[in-house]
């Protein structure tokens, strides 16, 4: 029989992208994106598969919210397996307004983990074939790693963050589950991703349309703080790979490889842009801005996983990506994104000051 994927969170920038790569293969699963749709859901994100008649006949798009159980039931009892990436993403949001984060982080998840449990009962009665659930999480759940440390999947959780602390609950959630009722659960945790269709909230999206644009870039502090780049369709791709391979209970980094500080991000894309130095402001940095995330990819890379995008070449073609998107770029600036922008900028811009470039 067939497989039916129920991708929640499938609109958004790495569900979506999760969502063209396995209708792609072309091997009949069949796809259900359940989708909240809230600011940074964005149905144009699957234009490209509900364009086309074969893998739109594959596809199944639903308006709802993992929170509620009348919804995610039925799709859970049609389902044979499960990718959870639907969150609330972005940290300086959860810096501003908490609350949505923990709401689908944490009630979100327990409803989706009590909707497999249902099943699980179900297949253990012979009604059904088994079900198996991959949470998305993130290396943010690792908290901020010295150097020349890497995070290893067996490292306790320190997240600094609300973002950071909802994902690491939900993981507490999915491992508990796990434990306690035998259901068939992984995860991975992904790198800093990038590529095309990300919210422009995100620091890649945000310098891209701004430089574009000709508007100030605000780099938080001293811009030293060093993240781990992974490709979209490479942490997309890594999901999948997991959902086929990993051990049930277990977590994977999905890590890119490559560690930048955000200065050298910066630089990379002012010149993919055309653009200098001279857009951008040191502004005041981000309350308890994690340092640096680094992690491990040994466990998944003995699997035979390896991240192929290399940032030099992901970086210009991302910014190319964002210059022939002038609409999308438009539709997602709409709803709260100027009293956002306003609210997170405002006050940070007119502080800000010019970036000393001279070597040290
Ligand atoms: P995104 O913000 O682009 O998309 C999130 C999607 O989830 C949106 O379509 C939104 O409408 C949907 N959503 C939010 N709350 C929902 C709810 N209650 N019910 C149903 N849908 C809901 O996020 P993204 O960057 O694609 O991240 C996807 C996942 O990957 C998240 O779990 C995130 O924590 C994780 N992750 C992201 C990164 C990154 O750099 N972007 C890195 C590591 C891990
Ligand atoms: P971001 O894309 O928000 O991802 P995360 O916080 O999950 O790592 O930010 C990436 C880095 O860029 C992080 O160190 C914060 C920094 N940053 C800025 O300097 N200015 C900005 O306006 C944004 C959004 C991020």
């Amino acid at each position: 029989m067939s497989e039916t994927i129920l991708i929640t969170g499938g609109a958004g920038f790495i569900g979506s992208e999760l969502v063209r790569q396995t209708l792609g293969r072309g091997d009949g699963t069949r796809v259900v994106v359940l989708d909240k749709l809230t600011y940074a859901g964005n149905r144009a994100n699957l234009e490209a598969v509900e364009q086309d008649p074969e893998q739109a006949a594959r596809f199944t798009f639903v308006h709802g919210d993992i929170a509620d159980p009348e919804v995610v039931g039925p799709l859970m009892a049609g389902a044979t397996a499960v990718v959870n990436v639907a969150a609330e993403t972005h940290v300086d949001r959860s810096i501003l307004d908490p609350e949505a984060f923990l709401r689908t982080g944490v009630i979100g998840v327990h409803v989706l983990l009590e909707a497999v449990k249902v099943e699980h009962q179900r297949a253990g009665r012979g009604e059904r074939g088994p079900v198996r659930f991959l949470q998305v999480s993130t290396d943010e759940v690792y908290g901020d790693i010295e150097a020349p440390q890497r995070s290893v999947e067996t490292d306790g959780l320190a997240p600094r963050s609300p973002y950071a602390a909802a994902k690491a609950s939900s993981e507490l959630l999915v491992r508990a589950y796990h434990i306690t009722y035998g259901l068939d659960l992984v995860m991975t945790r992904g790198s800093n991703t990038y590529g095309p269709h990300q919210h422009p909230e995100k620091l890649i999206p945000l310098f891209t349309t701004n430089a574009l644009d000709g508007k100030p870039l605000p780099m938080y502090g001293d811009g030293m703080q060093i993240r781990d780049w992974l490709h979209v369709s490479d942490h997309a791709a890594g999901i999948a790979f997991v959902l086929r391979n990993g051990v049930a209970g277990e977590a994977y980094n999905v890590a890119g490889e490559h560690l930048l500080p955000n200065r050298e991000v910066i630089g990379q894309l002012l010149a993919a842009t055309g653009r200098d130095w001279s857009l951008v402001r040191t502004v005041p940095d981000r309350p308890g801005h994690d340092r640096r995330y680094a992690m491990d990819g040994s466990k998944l890379a003995a699997l035979g996983w390896r991240p192929r995008v290399a940032f030099e070449t992901g970086l210009p073609e991302t910014v190319a990506w964002y210059r022939d998107n002038p609409a999308w770029i438009a539709s997602a600036k709409t709803g709260d994104w100027d009293a956002y922008y306003a609210r997170q900028y405002g006050d940070r811009l007119a502080a800000g000051q010019a970036v000393d470039t001279t070597p040290s």
